[in-house]
């Protein structure tokens, strides 16, 4: 399957570079709108194949989405990044526009890729894709959930001084300060994470988790590239190789957890066919006012740019 990467700024390059040291497609394509940054960038991750051993023919281009075309996935990241003192939804006037136009060309070269949107304030930028795309929700998704609960994990396994690979977890709701990580489904190799950790520890865990992107933001001026490419390339290899993975991405719901019409994470399963399923946990009361207080934060966003579209 061939997939496309558009933005080859810091995360859609790092994005490029796991795929293709995964081999996970067959062939990547890097898109971004100024001149030379794609190609070259592309060009830099070919000439490691050999070193690191892999396939996958990396190229880039400059704007030119009939590149692109025949694309199985779709990522985006395209967009400006946040500055410090930003938040996220300070880039929705910006980014939305930015998203429309290449979401709109996108489509037009591929129109049956799943399409997997990384661009800030993200829950409202994965709106925006579904809306210019015209796919089903199935195809449309938001990448926050793997990198949230990778920050999440992560601080976990320094916590315990265990594997980070040992660390399972569940989060859900916007890619925002009201993300809510679930303790109730975080478990070290199976073992209740209440079982291991002390409750104060866990809630400082938590609140650096809902701050973590922009714990980075404020240490390198920019917002963060490594782990966000590396969760956006997860997703898109459990659609290219049809893995049935098992990760929260942002959906639009349709019912399930009583919500409708509100594009925030939660558990589903990635294949060939994009979201094949969205998992309905059985949350318990807490879980739930907190999973609709992030889905009211979120839909207060979608508004924004329902009025602006208007
Ligand atoms: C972050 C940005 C990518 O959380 O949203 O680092």
């Amino acid at each position: 399957m061939k997939i496309s990467v558009i933005g080859a700024g810091n995360v859609g390059a790092t994005c490029a570079l796991v795929l293709a040291n995964k081999d996970a497609a067959s062939e990547v394509v890097l898109l971004d709108i100024k001149e030379g940054i794609a190609e070259g960038k592309a060009l830099d991750i070919w000439q490691s194949a050999p070193i690191d051993r892999f396939n996958c023919k990396t190229t880039g281009v400059t704007n030119d989405y009939e590149a692109t075309a025949g694309s199985g996935v779709v990522v985006i990241t395209s967009g400006l990044p946040r500055k410090p003192g930003m938040s996220r939804d300070d880039l929705i006037e910006t980014n939305a526009d930015i998203v429309k136009t290449v979401t709109e060309q996108v489509i037009k070269y591929s129109p049956d890729a799943s399409i997997i949107v990384v661009s800030n304030p993200l829950d409202v930028m994965t709106y925006q894709a579904y809306l210019s795309a015209n796919l089903p929700r199935t195809k449309v998704m938001g990448m926050a959930g793997v990198l949230d609960t990778g920050r999440y994990r992560a601080f976990i396994a320094d916590e315990l001084n265990v594997s980070p690979k040992d660390i399972q977890a569940v989060l859900m709701g916007g890619h925002g300060d009201t993300m809510v990580p679930l303790p109730r489904f975080t478990t070290v190799s199976g073992i209740p994470i209440t079982e291991l950790m002390d409750q104060d520890k866990l809630d400082a865990i938590i609140e650096r988790t809902k701050f973590g992107g922009g714990e980075l933001v404020k240490l390198m001026g920019t917002s963060a590239w490594y782990a966000p490419g590396s969760a956006a390339a997860r997703m898109a290899e459990a659609i290219s190789r049809n893995q049935k993975r098992v990760l929260p991405c942002c959906v639009k719901l349709e019912g399930e957890y009583g919500l409708k019409d509100v594009f925030v994470g939660v558990p589903v399963v990635l294949g060939r066919n994009g979201v094949e399923q969205i998992i309905n946990l059985n949350l318990n009361q807490d879980e739930m006012l907190l999973l609709q207080q992030s889905a009211n934060a979120v839909r207060e966003m979608m508004d924004v740019l329902d009025k602006k579209r208007k």
